[in-house]
């Protein structure tokens, strides 16, 4: 059935191991459409071209760097996007008229699958309204959407949780333009420093730079010391997003622990469900803990900050 929609350039929410996207025929400028029109999307921000294969790559993008290919060699099929110059071939809606693709192969088996039964590329963004909070299950991307999205592939809940890290290059040298699921230090252990470039809001690089962004509706605040920030809002019905532990006083089902063991690759795993649930419990303020500033600790601060921001 998603083949089939694809082929004939509908919309389809597929599943990858960071977080659900909304994906269409990504040298069709009339799916492509239909995708920013879906997520209400302002066109300046591109998408992502998912590909089946590092090899699919001279398809889409040209001129590769070494680094580049490195990388890809490294991290894909995995969260890990790469900013490289395009191939004609890939629309400028896609690209929002940039000379540069944002590229990465998904590591999820159905939408691998998915991807070998089409003989063209998926722009998929995160499947989300623009700016909310990104879906990591086929329920988070139904209630979204409803019957405006008729194929949902269901591929369980996403893996890593939260989008993947993209990378550009500046003169071959490759910089970080989104903190995502693979961490700066995984990246840097394989070929050395990068440079990190992820807010800018007079003209951001990647929107999801933009410095609110993964938003909540209800109000949220990032907090060093949670209990301070709780005295100062008692009275109110709070929600805690929290690291390790629960906190005495407020309705323990007000409260989300995001992985007991201290495990961060778990807290990253369960963010986005855990904003979700807080965001669906009509509180006043959503409280999140500050993480610790290591690994995919520096990815969910930036994530609660964007959301934190008014
Ligand atoms: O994990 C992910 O990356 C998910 C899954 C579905 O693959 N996708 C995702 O897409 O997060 P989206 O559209 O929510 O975020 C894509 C980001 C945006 O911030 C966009 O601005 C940036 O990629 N981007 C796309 N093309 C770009 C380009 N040519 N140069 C710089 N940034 C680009
Ligand atoms: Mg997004």
């Amino acid at each position: 059935m998603a083949v089939k929609a694809l082929e004939e350039g509908n919309v389809v929410a597929i599943p990858t191991e960071t977080v659900y996207g909304l994906a269409g025929n990504a040298f069709s400028e009339a799916a492509v459409e239909k995708i920013y029109s879906l997520k209400q999307r302002p066109f300046y921000n591109p998408l992502i071209v998912h590909i089946k294969a590092a090899d699919f790559l001279a398809k889409v993008a040209r001129d590769v760097p070494d680094a580049a290919i490195k990388l890809a060699n490294e991290f894909w099929p995995g969260p890990l996007t790469l900013v490289l110059k395009k191939q004609k071939l890939i629309p400028d809606i896609v690209t929002s008229g940039k000379d540069t693709v944002a590229v990465r192969m998904p590591n999820h088996p159905l939408t691998l699958k998915l991807l070998e039964q089409l003989d063209f590329p998926l722009a998929a963004p995160s499947a989300n309204p623009f700016g909310s909070i990104s879906p990591t299950s086929a329920s988070h991307v139904h209630n979204y959407f409803k019957e405006e999205l008729e194929v949902i592939l269901d591929g369980g809940e996403c893996e890593r949780g939260i989008e993947s890290t993209i990378i550009g290059f500046e003169e071959d040298q490759p910089v970080v333009y989104r903190l995502g699921s693979l961490s700066i230090e995984d990246i840097e252990d394989r070929i050395g420093n990068v440079f990190t470039k992820t807010r800018d809001d007079s003209s951001p690089v990647a929107p999801g730079m933009l410095s609110r962004h993964y938003a909540p509706t209800t109000e949220t605040h990032l907090a060093e010391n949670i209990g301070e920030f709780i005295q100062l809002h008692s009275g109110k019905k709070i929600g805690l997003l929290l690291f390790q532990h629960q906190v005495d006083d407020i309705p323990q089902e007000h409260q989300v622990v995001l992985s007991k063991s201290g495990n961060l690759k778990e807290a990253a795993k369960n963010l986005y469900a855990a904003m979700h649930l807080l965001d669906s419990l009509n509180l006043d303020i959503i409280i999140a803990e500050k993480f610790p500033d290591v690994g995919l600790g520096k990815t969910i601060n930036d994530k609660l900050q964007r959301a934190a921001k008014k």
